[in-house]
C-alpha cells in the first residue's frame, strides 16, 4: 500500500560504489565515521543532506536543523544540492569519507542513494531519513517526518470544503451542489515517497465522489503517472494547467477545484487559471486550489481569497524531532520511535517518528499562522519572509 518507486539509477552508483568501498574499508582508526559516545559533541559531526534552496521550507528545515545541532555542540556539515541527484550522491560521498559521525539525509530521489547508504553501513555511520524516507536499502536506521497520508487526506477535504460538499465540521454539506463537478488533479514527484502518499490520502478520499458523479475529471487523467510532477517544479505544473485548460475546458466547461500537493506548484497553477481569465479570486470565479507547506506567498493568497487552502508542517517540530534522533544515534542509543509498522521502504520496515499537520484555510490562517508567531501580520500583507 505505501508505495515507493523502484527505479534506481544503478549504473552511475556502481563506479561510486566501488570507490567507496575502497575508502570505507580502508577507513578504520583515524577519519573512520560512526558514533563515538565517548567523544567531546564537537568532536561529532553531523553530515546533513538537503534536497534544494527552491522550496521555502527546506531552507528553513536546513537553518533550524543546523542551529539546533550546533546548540548541543555538535558539528554540522550541511550541504544542498540544486535538486541534482549526482550533486547529492557526491556530497554524502564526501561526508562518509571525511568520517561524520551520523547522516541526516533529506533526498532528492529516494531510491538514488543505495550505494552511499552500503558505504555508510560499511563505515559505521548511522542515517536517519529526513522527511523523505529513502528506499530499497536495509541501510536505513530512522526516519522523522510528518503524518503524509493525513496530508493528502486534509488536501481533499479542504477541496471537498471549498467547493462546498462538506460543512465547516467536515460532514456531508446539506446544501451540497449536486454536481458533476469538474476537478483536475496534480501530483508531486514520482521518485519522492511522499508524493505517492500524499496523493493516496487525497484519492481514498475523493473516491467515493467519482464513484457516485459528484465529481469529475475531466481530463479522464486519474493515474499518479498522469498527475505527476517530475521534481516538484512550478513551471511544470503551471504548463500543464495551461495544457489542460486547452485542451479540455474550451467549449464553456466549467473548472470548479485543482487538487494541488504543494504551494509552489499551487500558485503556478493559480497562474495559468488567472492567464486564462478566471478570478483573480475565488468569489470571482477562481476554481479553487489545495495546497501544502504554508509558505508565505501562499498564506498571502489565502489571506486575499486566492488560493483556498494549504497544510502547515511545523518543521521546527521536525528539525527538533531529528535533533533528539540523532542526539540518541550518537550517544549509542536508539532513538524513540511513535510508528514502527507504516514506513516499508522496500527493504525494511524503517522506524519512525510521525509529526502532526495542520489545514490552514481563510477561516483560520490568522490563528494558525499568525497568533501562533508562525509569521508576522507584516509578513502576510507583504506575502514575504
Ligand atoms: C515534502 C513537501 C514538499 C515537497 C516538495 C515533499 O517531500 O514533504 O513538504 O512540498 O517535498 O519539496
Amino acid at each position: 500500500m505505501h508505495t515507493h518507486n523502484r527505479r534506481t539509477f544503478m549504473l552511475g552508483a556502481t563506479a561510486t560504489a566501488a570507490a567507496l568501498g575502497l575508502a570505507a574499508c580502508g577507513g578504520e582508526g583515524a577519519g573512520s565515521g560512526g558514533p563515538d559516545p565517548e567523544a567531546e559533541p564537537s568532536e561529532q559531526t553531523v553530515g546533513v543532506a538537503m534536497p534544494t534552496q527552491t522550496y521555502e521550507r527546506w531552507v528553513a528545515d536546513g537553518n533550524n536543523i543546523k542551529e539546533g545541532l550546533e546548540g548541543k555542540g555538535f558539528t554540522v556539515d550541511m550541504q544542498y544540492a540544486g535538486d541534482d541527484i549526482p550533486t547529492q550522491q557526491q556530497q554524502i560521498d564526501q561526508m562518509i569519507n571525511s568520517g561524520v559521525s551520523a547522516l541526516l539525509i533529506a533526498s532528492i530521489d529516494g531510491a538514488s542513494l543505495s550505494s552511499q547508504l552500503d558505504a555508510a553501513a560499511a563505515a559505521g555511520i548511522p542515517v536517519i531519513a529526513y522527511d523523505r524516507l529513502l528506499t530499497d536499502n536495509e541501510n536505513v536506521d530512522f526516519y522523522v517526518t510528518f503524518d503524509n497520508y493525513t496530508v493528502g487526506v486534509n488536501q481533499a477535504n479542504a477541496l471537498l470544503y471549498g467547493l462546498g460538499l462538506l460543512d465547516e465540521d467536515f460532514e456531508e454539506a446539506e446544501d451540497a451542489p449536486e454536481g458533476p463537478l469538474n476537478v483536475e488533479l496534480f501530483a508531486g514527484s514520482l521518485d519522492d515517497n511522499n508524493a505517492h502518499l500524499f496523493w493516496q490520502g487525497a484519492i481514498d478520499t475523493l473516491q467515493p465522489y467519482f464513484d457516485d458523479g459528484t465529481l469529475e475529471v475531466l481530463s479522464g487523467q486519474m493515474d499518479i503517472d498522469q498527475a505527476a510532477t517530475q521534481r516538484w517544479e512550478q513551471e511544470t505544473a503551471q504548463k500543464r494547467m495551461e495544457t489542460l485548460l486547452t485542451t479540455h475546458y474550451g467549449s464553456g466547461e466549467e473548472l470548479a477545484g485543482v487538487l494541488a500537493p504543494a504551494d509552489p506548484l499551487s500558485r503556478g497553477i493559480i497562474n495559468a487559471l488567472q492567464n486564462r481569465g478566471m478570478g483573480p479570486t475565488i468569489e470571482e470565479g477562481l476554481p479553487v486550489v489545495t495546497g501544502q507547506d504554508a509558505e508565505i506567498a501562499s498564506i498571502k493568497l489565502i489571506a486575499d481569497g486566492v488560493q483556498h487552502s494549504t497544510i502547515f508542517k511545523d518543521t521546527r517540530n521536525l528539525a527538533e524531532q531529528a535533533i533528539v534522533a540523532s542526539e540518541s544515534i550518537l550517544n549509542g542509543e536508539e532513538p524513540e520511535a511513535n510508528d514502527t509498522e507504516t514506513y516499508d521502504n522496500g527493504m525494511k520496515v524503517v522506524p519512525s517518528y510521525l509529526l502532526d499537520v495542520q489545514m490552514v484555510l481563510q477561516d483560520n490562517y490568522q490563528e494558525t499562522m499568525v497568533d501562533s508567531g508562525y509569521y508576522s501580520e507584516e509578513q502576510v500583507e507583504s506575502g514575504q519572509l
